[in-house]
């Protein structure tokens, strides 16, 4: 039972002590982040894990957001993945192989320097790739400053793979007019000259569980509770972001709750657990889910079982190393270079 669980993760962390650091998305369930060193956004999690100092960081996260870790920490330092199972599909619908060959189609229709940015949400070979190409990594908690970045260094952006951060990033920077769509698979919309010739070009890919939000959804909440606000995560669409009060990554949704006085409403456009968590640490806040009855649940983050945290803790006591997360050599390389252009700007 959950006590008793609890009871083995507890023990298997006091004989541990400093060799271990346990990392915890916003999104992660209730019974990781309560044992978590640090919470966060992936942002202050790729912070914290170059920070550590334990041999091995604990990730209750994603794939990518380990990867990561992996490559920012030192030699010696290990991550660890409680489950092998944790991909991030959004990360999944750009690979590094499909970019490259993207990139050769558009890069041979234009003069112009074209300098890539790939979201967090994406892997190591594609992190690496972008920083071959002069490019650089962001969150969506610095998504703007890594557009200004690139615009200092080239002409135009590529932008990956979620292509509602990047339409909502060139909205706040009135860059919306430079935008075209490119999807290299589809063969309506293939042109990779029609493509070359805006200054912002996003990639197809998108969040399922952000993606399911809807503005009908931000018209319900406030017919049913006419003094609501409404803050939404960047990977909305467009019109979502449009018709919120507040956007935000997770950790700015989770400030602008701690933030809120009492008695006040807000309804929370982001996967599930964080608006649970929301609710339970900030009891004097109305907080709601802002997509009503509808679960938003993150399958990827939803793989981190409370039980195989204790399993991999309870290997580590036996001199076990299990899903050790490692980036291969020649990717990590220069996976650093794209992390730590964004960790500059
Ligand atoms: P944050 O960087 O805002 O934590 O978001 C990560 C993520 O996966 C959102 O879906
Ligand atoms: Fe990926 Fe979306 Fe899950 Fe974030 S919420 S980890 S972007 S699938």
């Amino acid at each position: 039972d959950e006590d008793e669980r609890t009871e083995r993760i507890e023990a298997a962390l006091d004989e541990l002590g400093d060799d271990v650091v346990i990392l915890g998305h916003n999104y992660q369930r209730r019974e990781i982040v309560e044992h978590a060193d640090f919470i966060g956004d992936s942002y202050q999690l790729s912070k914290e894990a170059a920070n550590a100092d334990a041999e091995y960081v604990v990730f209750g996260g994603v794939t990518f957001m380990a990867e990561s870790a992996d490559i920012i920490t030192d030699d010696d330092q290990k991550v660890i993945l409680p489950s092998m199972e944790a991909s991030c599909p959004m990360a999944g619908m750009a690979e590094a192989l499909q970019v490259d060959a993207a990139w050769a189609e558009i890069t041979a229709e234009t003069d112009d320097d074209i300098i890539p940015i790939t979201y967090m949400n994406s892997y190591a070979d594609l992190k690496a790739f972008c920083a071959e190409q002069g490019g650089l990594v962001c969150t969506s908690s610095n998504a703007h400053k890594a557009f200004e970045y690139a615009f200092d260094k080239g002409d135009k952006v590529l932008f990956l793979p979620d292509k509602h951060l990047g339409e909502n990033t060139a909205h706040r920077l009135g860059m919306e007019d430079e935008i075209v769509e490119w999807d290299p698979w589809d063969p309506e919309s293939k042109d990779a000259a029609a493509a070359a010739e805006n200054d912002i070009i996003l990639w197809d890919g998108y969040c399922q569980v952000h993606e399911r939000f809807r503005e009908s959804h931000i018209e319900d909440v406030r017919e049913e509770h006419p003094d609501v606000n409404v803050v939404v995560h960047p990977e909305c669409r467009r019109e979502v972001v449009e018709a919120a009060d507040v956007v935000g990554s997770t950790s700015t949704i989770t400030e602008t709750v701690a933030d809120a006085d009492p008695g006040e409403q807000w309804a929370i456009g982001t996967e599930i657990h964080l608006t649970n968590h929301l609710s339970r640490w900030h009891p004097e806040v109305d907080v709601m889910p802002l997509c009503g009855d509808a679960c938003m649940d993150c399958n990827a983050m939803r793989q981190i079982d409370p039980n195989y945290l204790a399993w991999v803790l309870e290997e580590l006591v036996e001199g076990r190393e299990r899903n050790v997360i490692r980036v291969a050599p020649e990717e990590k390389e220069l996976a650093q270079v794209a992390l730590d252009r964004m960790l500059e700007i």
